[in-house]
Order: structure tokens, then C-alpha cells, then sequence
């Protein structure tokens, strides 16, 4: 395993021994200004002494540790003379690998205690005789190794702390990491900064610095092309490589004629006049739209769409390449497409987040398998044999939004809500037309702003409209119509890989309706969607 994080950081290695909440485990970590990482359990001792982290964690596990298979640990690694603290599982293989007692209690425990604590103790200083803790558990330890000693237990649980100062090994039978363990926090903070003497020397400022070093040295003089949609990820990217790289950088936006409203006003006006990138604006929305003519299969909308992009990409590569020429840049023409990249773009810039990069562990039960994530430029790399920078690789999502603000992006970018690659396609059920795309502009629009104005814009994970392909009767004045329905999808999430409606209040829900129903021509009924994910997925196709 190769770290992300320059060696000059403290950093706190995770090993993930498949619990859901191991990155959880990294954010708080980091949040506390301290560089982590998470690594597969499986990695060797020999390898985390080559990585020179302050302080181990061990993350918990859906295991237990007599399972057939359960996920084993290089037992060395307690050797290493580097602080090491077991959460949960992690405190399970601790005490099994060092001559304790853990019995498989066949039940898994969740839900609430009290930690009292017991013992002074360095990992639990400053927090009081007693906390509340949140447990989720299986086996349960009913002897300590040598050495180890009591700091607190709960109702249920003799060992719930334990730790051996003297070789710096802590356990945990709850969770410090969850919200649920409301002073958790304060117990992480002890490990990092007085058990591992972590400095706190993780901030968005410093990863920009180090950011463009890195960036100049991986590019040279060479040039990089970057694929803008307009989200977060794609938007903080460029904002960096600008920084480091300038006009070696160029941006390409394309319309697929699938956007919200006023949305490639928005990013030209974002990067072109304020932050000067370089970008280029390739109107392709008629190429799209005559490809989805008489399309109504949702996944055939998406093929057609995703090919569709990459063509209309690599053609503006092309066309850059001949700008360049004209403009008498010699320097790029003369790398060769054999050299990598597309003719004299040798790098292509990628918005890849921390979460898509860490090998998800695979043990058998593990609800912490995830589903793999949307990619909007997904295929470009291979088939235009681009060299990758992906600059932001190392953060969380909430990590780009920082660095997003401290290189100047407003916030109406850096805090707004996903939106598919596929754009309005997928909102549309049934065929795509320029009438209908309009329709749901015009819906989606209100929403927006309705959503803003309410203050609930940024409390939620996405709010849009949805144009169903179901036609009803209403009555307008005196007139009998027979309109299109909108759906209204208002949900709230961590990571979009589950989500549930939000309840949002009903006057709310009333001034969007009434506003559609009275300003979108071509609608009389408005539908809220009540379904949570799963079964339901967010987008409605
Ligand atoms: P679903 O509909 O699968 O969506 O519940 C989960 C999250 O992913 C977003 N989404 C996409 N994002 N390209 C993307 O970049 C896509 O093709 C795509 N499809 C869905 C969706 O908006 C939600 O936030």
C-alpha cells in the first residue's frame, strides 16, 4: 500500500475490518486535524512500519472472531511500539491475539449504554465519571490479556475500556466514532494528539499548497484537459489545477441540451469570467436530443448518453489540438499520441473522491459493501489512453467543499446538490422533447427556488421535479384540461446510497405546487413521492 499523504503529516492508519462505520472513523480523525487513511486489514506489519503512522485503529467488524474466515490481523503489528486502538472487533482480535478471553455470544448487541468510568486512564481523560456510548456488538471479552487492566464498563459489559499503557494497546467495546457516543470525540482526540502526539497539521490550506506541488511536478509543462460538469467535485478540481497550473489547464463544458435551467450560464459566468480558466464551450444539445428521439428505456437513455459524451469530448480534444496549432503552440503538437493522452493532452483531470479510491473489504455479511458509485465521465481514460490527475483523490466530500470555498467558489457551487450525469433525461419518464425538457425546467426551476427561499435548499440531499408520462384531468376556470403530472422528490441522505423523503412542512409543499400547477404550462397536478431508498431509487430512472 502506498500512502496518499505526504510523509512530513502525523497520520493515523485505519485498518477496516469491514464495519460501516470505518470511514466515519477517518472523517472524525481528520475533522480532529489529523491526517488518516484507511487500509485492508490483511496489510503486514512490515508494511505499516514503511508507512510511519503516529497510532493504529482498528476498525470494528460485522465478524466474529471464531467465524470461519473472519478477517485476521498481522499480530507484529502490536509489536511495532506504535499506539494501537481497538474498536470493537478491533478490541476482539486484541484481546484474542494476546492471550484474553472473548466468548461468541451468537447475538449481536446494539443500541445505547453508560460508560462508567473506573480507572484513570489517558484515553478516557477529562471525560467524567460516566458517558453515554452507543453499542454494536457480537462477541464480548470475559478476560483481559496480560498486562491489560480495566478503565470502564457499561451496564452489560466488565470490559467495555481496557487498556495496557505501558505498550500503548486501547480498546473499546463501543463506538467512539458515531454521533450516538456524543463525547466520542473527546476520546479520539486523546488517542491522536496525547497517546500518538499527532500534530495538527491537516488543514484544507496546507493540502492546497502541497496540492499544486503535486500537480506541477506530475504535469511539467504539459497540458491537461478537464471534463466540467458544473458539480463539486469536477468544479473544485478545475478551481485547483487554475491554481497550480494556469492555462496549461483547459476546461471543456458540454451542453447535452439535458441541463437545469440557466446552468451553463452559470459555470461560463463561474470559471470563464471570474476565475479566467481556460474553457471551452461545446453546445451539443442537438446532437443529444436527436439521439433520444422516440427513446423511453431508461437504461437505454443512459448508454446512448454516456457514449454519446465521450465522442462529443474527444471531438473537442481534437478541436483544441487545432486551436492550439493555430495559436502556434508547437510544443504541444510535437507529443505524439504515442507519448499517451489525446494527441498533445497527455493528462486528464478527474473530480475521484476519497470513497471511490478505498478498496471496500469483502466479508461475507458486510453491510458495508458498497454499491459502486455513477461515473459521468466514466470510459474516457481508456479509450483516450489519458494519463490521470486526480488532485482531490485524498478528501471527503465535505474536505472538497472546504478546499472549494478557500479557492474562492461560491457557495451556490460548492454546496449545491448532486445532479446525474444523464441530467434531465432521467427526470423525464418516457420520451425526451424539447417540449417536455422545457416543462420540467420550468418546474425545476420553481422548486429551487421555493427550496431556497424556505432555507431547506442546502438541509437536503436533492429536491427536483420529476415529468411522468401520466396525463389527468383538471379544471382551469371553467375549462376542463387534461395536463401532464410532476412529481416532487425531496430526500434526505449521507452518501446517496440509502435515502428516505424528507418532511418537509406542508406550506412548503403547497406554495410549489400551487406556483407549478399555476405557472408551468402544461401541467395540472403535482405528486410528492413518499418512498424511501430502497426499495426506491432517488432518481426515478
Ligand atoms: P439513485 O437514483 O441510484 O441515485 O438512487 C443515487 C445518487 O446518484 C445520483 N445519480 C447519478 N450521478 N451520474 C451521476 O453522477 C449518474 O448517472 C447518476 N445517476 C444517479 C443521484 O442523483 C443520487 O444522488
Amino acid at each position: 500500500m502506498k500512502t496518499l499523504a505526504p510523509s512530513a503529516h502525523s497520520k493515523i492508519l485505519i485498518l477496516d475490518f469491514g464495519s460501516q462505520y470505518t470511514q466515519v472513523i477517518a472523517r472524525r480523525i481528520r475533522e480532529l486535524q489529523v491526517y488518516s487513511e484507511i487500509a485492508s486489514f490483511n496489510i503486514s506489519a512490515k508494511q505499516i512500519a514503511a508507512l510511519a503512522p503516529n497510532g493504529i485503529i482498528l476498525s470494528g467488524g460485522p465478524a466474529s472472531v471464531y467465524d470461519k474466515g473472519a478477517p485476521q490481523i498481522d499480530t507484529e503489528i502490536f509489536s511495532l511500539n506504535i499506539p494501537v486502538l481497538g474498536i470493537c472487533y478491533g478490541l476482539m482480535l486484541m484481546a484474542h491475539h494476546l492471550g484474553g478471553q472473548v466468548v461468541f455470544t451468537g447475538r449481536r448487541e446494539y443500541g445505547p449504554g453508560t460508560l462508567r468510568i473506573t480507572n484513570r486512564s489517558e484515553l478516557l481523560e477529562g471525560l467524567g465519571h460516566q458517558l453515554d456510548v452507543w453499542n454494536s456488538h457480537g462477541d464480548e471479552v470475559t478476560a483481559l490479556p496480560k498486562g491489560f487492566r480495566v478503565a470502564g464498563t457499561t451496564e452489560g459489559c466488565d470490559f467495555a475500556a481496557v487498556e495496557d499503557p505501558q505498550r500503548k494497546l486501547y480498546g473499546l467495546q463501543f463506538h467512539p466514532e458515531v454521533a450516538h457516543t456524543p463525547r466520542g470525540k473527546e476520546i479520539l482526540h486523546n488517542f491522536v494528539y496525547h497517546i500518538c502526539q499527532c500534530a495538527m497539521d491537516w488543514t484544507m490550506g496546507s493540502f492546497i499548497e502541497e496540492a499544486c506541488a503535486r500537480i506541477r511536478k506530475q504535469v511539467g509543462d504539459q497540458k491537461v484537459v478537464l471534463g466540467l460538469s458544473g458539480g463539486v467535485d469536477s468544479s473544485v478540481t478545475a478551481a485547483l489545477l487554475h491554481k497550480a497550473i494556469g492555462d496549461q489547464l483547459t476546461c471543456i463544458f458540454v451542453n447535452n441540451g439535458l441541463l437545469r435551467a440557466r446552468e451553463e450560464e452559470i459555470v461560463q459566468r463561474v470559471f470563464g469570467e471570474n476565475f479566467h480558466v481556460r474553457l471551452k464551450y461545446v453546445d451539443a444539445s442537438e446532437r443529444f436530443l436527436a439521439l433520444l428521439k422516440d427513446v423511453t428505456d431508461p437504461e437505454t437513455k443512459r448508454k446512448l448518453i454516456g457514449n454519446e459524451f465521450i465522442k462529443v469530448f474527444q471531438h473537442a480534444t481534437e478541436e483544441l489540438l487545432e486551436e492550439d496549432r493555430g495559436n502556434g503552440e508547437h510544443r504541444l503538437a510535437a507529443a505524439s499520441p504515442s507519448s499517451g493522452g489525446h494527441g498533445g493532452y497527455k493528462f486528464l483531470a478527474q473530480g475521484t473522491l476519497y470513497p471511490d479510491v478505498i478498496e471496500s473489504v469483502s466479508i461475507e455479511g458486510n453491510p458495508a459493501q458498497v454499491i459502486k458509485s455513477h461515473h459521468n465521465v466514466g470510459g474516457l481514460p481508456e479509450k483516450m489512453h489519458f494519463e490521470l490527475v486526480e488532485p482531490v483523490r485524498q478528501l471527503f466530500k465535505d474536505e472538497v467543499r472546504q478546499v472549494g470555498l478557500q479557492l474562492g467558489l461560491p457557495k451556490e457551487i460548492v454546496y449545491r446538490q448532486p445532479f446525474p450525469g444523464p441530467g434531465l433525461a432521467v427526470r423525464i419518464l418516457g420520451e425526451v422533447t424539447p417540449e417536455r425538457l422545457s416543462i420540467l425546467r420550468e418546474a425545476d426551476t420553481i422548486v429551487q427556488s421555493e427550496m431556497e427561499a424556505a432555507d431547506w435548499y442546502y438541509k437536503v440531499w436533492q429536491s427536483f421535479a420529476v415529468l411522468l408520462p401520466v396525463q389527468s384531468v383538471g379544471v382551469m376556470g371553467d375549462q376542463r384540461t387534461y395536463e401532464n403530472t410532476i412529481a416532487l422528490r425531496i430526500v434526505e441522505s449521507r452518501d446517496g446510497m440509502t435515502a428516505d423523503w424528507v418532511r418537509i412542512p406542508y406550506e412548503l409543499l403547497a406554495r410549489i405546487s400551487n406556483r407549478i400547477c399555476n405557472e408551468v404550462k402544461g401541467v395540472n397536478r403535482v405528486v410528492f413521492d413518499v418512498s424511501s431508498k430502497p426499495p426506491s431509487t432517488i432518481e426515478w430512472e
